[in-house]
């Protein structure tokens, strides 16, 4: 009978109507699922009989006005478990650079929670690839602001190595626009890129990113350190 146990929904309109109700019965259910309670808590706690509950979400899961959200993630009440700043990067993978090693960790940050959904059990396919999609696009485009970012930086020390690390960049950037295009294709591509993320880009961050810290660490030193006018103005250029 319980068809859809403790899961909830969430309109795939992304506008949360909590709080908001109305008279008439489809449009009422449709403005308490709001991704904050699960079916069986709507029917105990709005009094709605179960059976008729759970005829009226399948219709409108079947007009594709709601997707389900995966259970034991539901229970926390979030679409995915986001909680991922637990990773820290480890002190060997630390550059010196407060402004680099902090956006180093937001990668950290991002690669986690694409290995979280990885792991997660979804109830419906096509919600779990939007949750992939959204994390791969994110983490492209924050990975390219960065490596402007890191550019502007070797240029501004006049590091000896410069073009060789663009280069690097450019190789990496080609290869994630390639994994984005495969997924827009309809690949599952997370096994895979999460393995090149975990080889390629910390490696990166180990080899490249470190020998380049002693020649940037003098000239943002020199130029008023991280939280100067100039650190404010460069991170605004790339990152908005
Ligand atoms: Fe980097
Ligand atoms: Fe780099």
């Amino acid at each position: 009978m319980n068809q859809f146990g403790d899961i909830i929904f969430k309109r795939v309109d992304g506008v949360d109507y909590s709080g908001v109700r109305d008279n008439t019965s489809l449009f009422s259910l449709l403005l308490v699922i709001d991704g904050k309670r699960t079916v069986n808590a709507i029917a105990r706690e709005d009094n709605y009989d179960e059976k008729e509950l759970f005829a009226m979400i399948d219709q409108i899961e079947k007009m594709g006005l709601i997707v389900p959200v995966e259970s034991a993630a539901a229970k926390g009440y979030q679409e995915t478990p986001m909680d991922v700043s637990f990773f820290k990067l480890p002190k060997k993978y630390r550059t010196g650079i407060v402004m680099v090693d902090n956006q180093h960790q937001m990668l950290v940050d991002m690669v986690t929670q694409l290995d979280t959904i990885r792991k997660t059990q979804y109830a419906n396919v096509q919600f779990r690839m939007g949750e992939i999609g959204k994390v791969v696009k994110q983490l492209i485009d924050y990975t390219i602001s960065h490596f402007a970012f890191e550019e502007s930086l070797m240029r501004e020390a006049n590091y000896e190595h410069y073009s060789a690390h663009k280069r690097i960049h450019e190789l990496f950037i080609t290869r994630s626009n390639e994994y984005k295009e495969r997924f827009i294709a309809g690949e599952d591509i997370v096994d895979e890129l999460l393995e090149v993320l975990n080889r390629w880009l910390f490696n990166h961050i180990r080899n490249d990113d470190l020998a380049f810290a002693p020649a940037v660490l003098k000239t943002v030193k020199s130029k008023g350190d991280t939280n100067g006018p100039w650190a404010t103005k460069l991170l605004k250029k790339f990152f908005g």
